[in-house]
């Protein structure tokens, strides 16, 4: 593999304005206990829930491109939306603070009686958050349409977040966190050839996948999805994987398989609705490790993992590696 591929990829990813807003490269290390547990000798953590703003997560780097965006368009007010325990709602409101940014947060939720979790932190960054009712995602994007409205009306310049920062901009977080793991593999001679990580919207792994096609595959992307179907999924990822290589004018060359495998056989009935086996995770996980996983994203990304190297779906001499996306407040919501 040569480093003009790499080259590429960095000078694609140039073009675009980038806000400062984390500490990569994020750790990766061995998961001994773990591996121990589940009788296989090469499995490794890539540490995305210790991204270095608010409480860490994948976010942070969706959030460098989408806040870049915002500060060359001069715009004054981050506009985002979300569930009550948005991660990306927490995030934004912290990353706002840290380059000077107002932040409105938008949730499809009734008004939460007590702090918890995301919320709490949303209170922390005294951010100016609207609870609309339990209503879907659509009429959620109306209220922020007319909250952006108003504030135009005043003289304000919003910027609005679309679909928890799932977008072609956003993704490109994770195709430089490609490069950025391509990179550790190669400088601590990893022999990691599997990577797993969560899909809601699909953004994050999208970007991902785009990375690694562009790098010539130098790991294998599960995606563990926690939201939709297989069939709606692989349309969303093959949609969003599209609109980035456009954006990057960069293509895979490879046919997508050969890049990355969906999974809907660990989200059991769906976004935040635990199975049995992710609830035992988030007690397995850090029992082993020290290390907390969540209900809705993380813990199903371990069970899935777990049962994939177990049916030995992937080699058995292929080092796996775990990809953390972090979302840690909502668990102080969550037990
Ligand atoms: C902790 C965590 N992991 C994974 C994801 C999945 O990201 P995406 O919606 O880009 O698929 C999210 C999104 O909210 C998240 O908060």
């Amino acid at each position: 593999l040569s480093n003009n591929n790499i080259n590429k990829i960095y000078k694609a990813l140039e073009q675009f304005n980038k806000a400062n807003l984390g500490v990569f490269p994020t750790p990766i290390h061995r998961l001994e206990n773990f591996q121990k547990k589940i009788n296989h000798n090469n499995i490794w953590i890539k540490r995305d829930d210790l991204t270095g703003l608010g409480m860490g997560g994948n976010k942070v780097r969706t959030l460098e491109y989408l806040l870049g965006d915002a500060l060359l368009k001069n715009s004054d007010t981050i506009l985002v939306s979300g569930p009550l325990q948005s991660n990306m709602c927490s995030i934004a409101a912290a990353a706002s603070r840290k380059i000077g940014l107002s932040c409105i947060t938008v949730h499809n939720s009734n008004t939460p009686k007590e702090l918890k979790g995301n919320v709490t932190l949303l209170s922390l960054l005294n951010a100016k958050s609207y609870f609309i009712g339990e209503t879907d995602e659509d009429e959620r994007q109306q209220f922020v349409e007319k909250i952006a409205t108003e504030l135009k009306k005043i003289g304000k310049k919003p910027y609005i977040i679309l679909k928890g920062g799932s977008t072609a901009l956003g993704a490109l977080g994770y195709v430089q966190a490609a490069v950025e793991l391509y990179e550790q593999i190669k400088k601590l001679k990893l022999n990691i050839k599997h990577v797993f990580m969560p899909a809601g919207h699909g953004g994050t792994v999208a970007g991902l996948i785009v990375g690694a096609g562009l790098l010539d595959i130098p790991f294998h992307v599960h995606v563990i999805s926690v939201e939709h179907p297989k069939h709606e999924l692989v349309k969303i990822i093959n949609n969003l994987i599209k609109e980035i290589e456009e954006l990057l004018d960069l293509k895979i060359t490879y046919p997508i398989d050969q890049v990355m495998t969906i999974y809907d056989d660990y989200m059991g009935e769906g976004w935040g609705k635990p199975t049995k086996e992710s609830d035992s995770m988030i007690y397995e996980f850090p029992q082993l490790e020290g290390i907390f996983v969540e209900k809705v994203y993380t813990s199903k990304v371990v069970v899935g993992m777990v049962d994939l190297l177990q049916k030995q779906v992937i080699p058995s001499d292929d080092g796996a590696c775990y990809w953390h996306t972090g979302g840690l407040p909502s668990l102080f919501a969550q037990v």
